[in-house]
């Protein structure tokens, strides 16, 4: 039985495991160590596929490929693929398969644990989104860890660093954290920690990509490039290419086609990121008060991610600290080798002991009694609070006729600016709302509610409510839980999607017919959902690989379709 770490990011991810005594990465089944984040619908054989080879088909036909899920992570949305609607923790449940099969095959040997990270500033339902992903695929997951302290941690079996400070800059593909370490003897104490959950190299493509298609209008009247297209996705991914170039090189060049071409200076590139990447010297201070130190207490500064490649981000970092960065594990998989040698923690292999915080706080949004302003964030939990600590706080009933409390529970960014959590009923920017939940108050005003809010070792919050009138503790959940029963549901499909079914073959091309009846627009509602019925319980009984129902099914589809085409 295997216990692996997995670092799932927004563009690439990484498994890791430990053996004799220290963190290694493995290769996936395709033979990468760095896999793309991406799942698709190979249009050659329409099976669903996992990592690099997805980025080969999607660059020309982009409607069959989703890329990105991590920034999706805890939304209450759907993302279609291959004719069916999937939540972010179901698609990244697919990431998490393909490496965990990897591992196994690597191995030889199954896996049953993982550590699984996200970035610091991962608000809590991505977090519980991130754990469901992992179950789904089918593994336990002992942990969520934040990124930078598992960068952290693997830094610390390379180097020396024991009584030193040091600051961990992750600067990836789609976030940005910065954290601030103390190593005192076997101790990780993570001090500080800050950034932005929405920053990273993929809003370097698209500022390089709107200025490319700007000069392209310009300088070769080329118009019309729609966003979403496959022109559009393959213009981007020449940009991304072209801003790795400019790491290297002065100067790089995107090709529209043969003869219509944009060249790009590493300095227009730069002008392009740098008030994005400039903000991030706002969280490196914001972490330094936060950890009460100043520059000059810090002994290291480590860069990891792939966007630390930069240039620009390099300078930048050097300036700010007044000293030159180091990189001594690779950027790309310092995270995966963190969360393994967290896998060792957890099994006391290691005898580290990591003290994380959180880089986000609690609260609730209140009525201010004074001012009578709605929505006013009332802080519980301060930011960088450390985890597995307790925090209660009392409410009262204001009004004579007050005879409920509507409890809602937030979460703050650590960079955010505003100071109301809500506006109008609906969440302010740089707020997540966790919960919202109406608890009756009887009696006087002035009855009590009481709440206390638990970190979790994932970096979620739990929260029991009480009222000490009554007694009574008040069931409350949190936006993203989930039940087992609907792990099992997720599980079910993603993995019915899975299923190379011995009978898919024989009736592929009756699906295809049945799916361009569909896409006519010719069909009544009833027609339609008689088809769309049809063609489900055809997935399922495939999935089942039941032959007899297989069977069934493709006459009535059959005649359907005949019958239609009348
Ligand atoms: N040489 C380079 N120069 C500039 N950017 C680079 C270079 N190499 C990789 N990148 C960028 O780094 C990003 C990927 O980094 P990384 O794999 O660390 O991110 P991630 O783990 O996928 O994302 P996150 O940690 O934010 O979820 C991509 O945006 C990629 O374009
Ligand atoms: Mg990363």
């Amino acid at each position: 039985m295997a216990f692996i770490g997995i670092d799932l990011g927004t563009t690439t991810s990484e498994v890791a495991v430990y053996r004799d005594g220290a963190p290694r990465v493995l290769s996936d089944v395709q033979g990468n160590t760095i896999v793309d984040s991406k799942v698709g619908i190979d249009p050659a054989d329409r099976k669903l596929k996992v990592g690099n080879v997805v980025s080969d088909f999607v660059k020309h036909d982009p409607e069959n490929g989703v890329s990105e899920i991590k920034r999706r992570m805890g939304d209450d949305v759907t993302i279609e693929l291959g004719g069916e609607n999937y939540s972010p923790a179901e698609l990244s449940s697919m990431i998490l398969t393909h490496l965990k099969e990897s591992a196994e095959e690597r191995l030889g040997e199954e896996v049953e644990q993982c550590v699984i990270t996200v970035p610091a500033n991962f608000p809590d339902p991505a977090r519980r989104a991130t754990r469901q992903a992992g179950e789904i695929a089918g593994m336990t997951v002992e942990r969520i860890i934040n990124e930078p302290t598992a960068a952290a941690l693997a830094y610390g079996y390379d180097e020396d660093v024991d009584g030193e400070h040091v600051m961990v800059y992750d600067l990836g593909g789609g976030t940005f954290d910065v954290s601030i370490v103390e190593q005192v003897g076997p101790v990780l104490d993570v001090k500080a920690s800050a950034g932005d959950p929405h920053l990273g190299g993929k809003d370097f493509d698209r500022a390089l990509l709107d200025h490319v298609l700007d000069r392209l209008r310009r300088e070769h009247g080329v118009e019309g490039i729609e966003e979403g297209t496959g022109a559009w996705h393959a213009l981007l991914g020449k940009c991304e290419a072209a801003k790795k170039t400019l790491s290297a090189c002065e100067r790089a060049t995107v090709d529209y086609t043969l003869t219509e071409s944009v060249e790009i200076e590493r300095s227009t590139f730069e002008d392009l990121i740098a008030p994005m990447v400039d903000k991030t010297e706002d969280a490196i201070d914001v972490a330094l008060t936060e950890a009460d130190l100043e520059k000059e207490d810090i002994d290291r500064v480590i860069l990891v991610g792939g966007s630390t490649r930069i240039p620009y981000v390099q300078r930048l970092v050097e300036r700010g600290m007044g000293q030159a960065p180091r990189s001594g594990v690779d950027p790309d998989k310092a995270v995966a080798l963190g969360a393994a040698a967290q896998t060792a923690i957890i099994e006391g292999t290691s005898d580290q002991i990591i003290m994380d915080v959180s880089a986000q706080s609690f609260g609730t949004a209140i009525v201010d009694a004074r001012t009578g302003q709605t929505g006013v964030y009332d802080e519980i939990i301060p930011a960088n609070g450390k985890y597995q600590k307790e925090y209660t706080e009392t409410y009262g009933t204001l009004y004579e006729d007050q005879k409920t409390i509507e409890f809602r529970v937030y979460q703050r960014e650590s960079m955010a600016d505003a100071e109301r959590a809500e506006v109008g009923g609906e969440p302010n920017d740089g707020f997540t709302r966790l919960a919202k939940r109406v608890v009756d108050m009887p009696g006087p005003p002035g009855q009590e509610l009481e709440a206390t809010y638990t970190y979790t070792q994932d970096g979620t919050i739990d929260i029991r409510l009480y009222v000490p009138r009554t007694d009574e503790e008040v069931a409350f959940e949190t936006r993203a839980e989930v039940d087992e029963e609907q792990i099992e549901r997720s599980r079910a499909k993603v993995e019915s999607a899975w299923k190379d079914s011995t009978y898919l073959d024989d009736v592929e091309p009756l699906m295809d017919a049945a799916r361009r009846e569909l896409e006519s627009g010719d069909l009544s509602v009833e027609k339609q959902q008689e088809v769309e019925t049809l063609m489900r319980r055809m997935k399922d009984a495939l999935a089942a690989e039941d032959e007899a129902a297989v069977r069934q099914l493709e006459e009535e589809l059959t005649d359907l379709l005949f019958e239609l085409d009348l």
